[in-house]
């Protein structure tokens, strides 16, 4: 079985990545410091998958203890990259450990990788270095602006260094920009576990469904959006990993154009902060406690992605509806309790 190195294989996205990699015939093997996750994300993906995943708790940006990986996995053929610090508020508070990590990180793969003949790359990156778009839906043509967070930042320097040592002869790379990833496995052994209080929409409306926090403030109502909230591409995190499996396949069967491809992945749809609210209520038939708020500092007003590349070039097509990705969340919200 081809091995797949899941960086991060324990948080979130990861985790769905690595369900859905084993479930495509592949064997993903997990490295994950466990600074962000949880080793009972561990056994969620063990109950979905009926086996164990080898996993290896590192900080991948410990080049000795990467290289001891790659040495004690013979047979690894490609990486998904997902290790990194992920909060572009907490990054603006804490902008060297954003950067240390999650450079270090991705400088200590590249050096190691050749060592071991290995040449595929899915990097984890981020809508988030359109910056605040002139125009909507984003294209992968559309130009990168500069990052409104040191997090975006660290992204946009990813692709950067990506591109340079893949240009160089380092590995070929697809770069999968992500919208918003919501939602939970179906199974909801698996799902979203934000460490402390969530800084992202959905779980902060899980959690206060759940009675865990007291209120959802939505931040800013007066945009100019069609609703005066924000607006978003919320993308079920099971399509999201499944575009992992798509990029891989592709790099691994060597059908990749160029020696770096970058692909939006989204559903192409714009959805606002009180239409998740709505079909939040909707759906799991739960009166939110809202508090229409100020502005956030940092949001972009409005992003969604055109995803018409990864469709026509991947032929990667995004199925969860906002619905289903909602329902899910509120299934697995309840299978954590207060
Ligand atoms: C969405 C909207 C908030 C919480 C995320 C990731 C980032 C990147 C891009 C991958 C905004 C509003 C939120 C709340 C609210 N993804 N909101 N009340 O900012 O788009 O960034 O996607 O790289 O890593 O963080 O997502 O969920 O924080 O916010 O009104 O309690 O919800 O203002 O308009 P964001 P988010």
């Amino acid at each position: 079985m081809k091995k797949i190195l899941v960086t991060g294989g324990a948080g979130y996205i990861g985790s769905h990545a690595v369900v859905e990699l084993r479930q495509a015939g592949y064997q993903p093997i997990i490295v994950d410091d466990f600074s962000n996750s949880q080793e009972s994300a561990l056994a969620g993906i063990e109950g979905i998958l009926g086996s164990k995943v080898p996993v290896y708790r590192i900080n991948c940006a410990d080049e000795a203890a990467l290289r001891t990986v790659f040495a004690a996995e013979p047979g690894i053929v490609g990486v998904v990259h997902f290790a990194a610090f992920k909060a572009v508020g907490e990054s603006v508070q804490k902008p060297l450990a954003y950067y240390r990590n999650n450079l270090d990180s991705l400088l200590a793969l590249l050096a190691v990788m050749p060592e071991f003949g290995v040449e595929s790359l899915v990097f984890s990156s981020s809508c988030t270095v359109y910056g605040v778009p002139d125009a909507l839906p984003v294209t992968e043509a559309t130009p990168t602006k500069k990052a409104t967070s040191p997090y975006g930042a660290t992204k946009q320097m990813a692709e950067d260094i990506l591109t340079d040592v893949a240009a160089a002869g380092g590995p070929r790379t697809i770069l999968l920009r992500y919208f918003n990833p919501i939602g939970a496995h179906p199974s909801a052994k698996i799902g979203e576990l934000p460490l402390g209080v969530p800084n992202n929409l959905v779980p902060f409306i899980t959690q206060t469904a759940a009675g865990i926090r007291e209120k959802l403030t939505v931040y800013g109502t007066d945009y100019d959006t069609p609703d005066g909230s924000c607006v978003r591409d919320y993308i079920y995190v099971v399509d999201l990993a499944k575009a992992h499996v798509v990029a891989v396949r592709r790099l691994l069967e060597k059908q990749a154009t160029e020696r770096v491809e970058i692909f939006n992945v989204g559903t192409g749809r714009g959805n606002s902060v009180l239409e998740v609210v709505r079909t939040f209520e909707e759906v799991s038939g739960q009166k939110l406690n809202v508090e229409l708020g100020p502005r956030r500092t940092g949001d972009v007003p409005a992003i969604y992605a055109d995803a018409t590349k990864a469709e026509t070039v991947l032929g990667f097509k995004t199925e969860g509806s906002l619905a289903e990705a909602l329902t899910s969340a509120w299934k697995w919200q309840q299978t954590l309790g207060k």
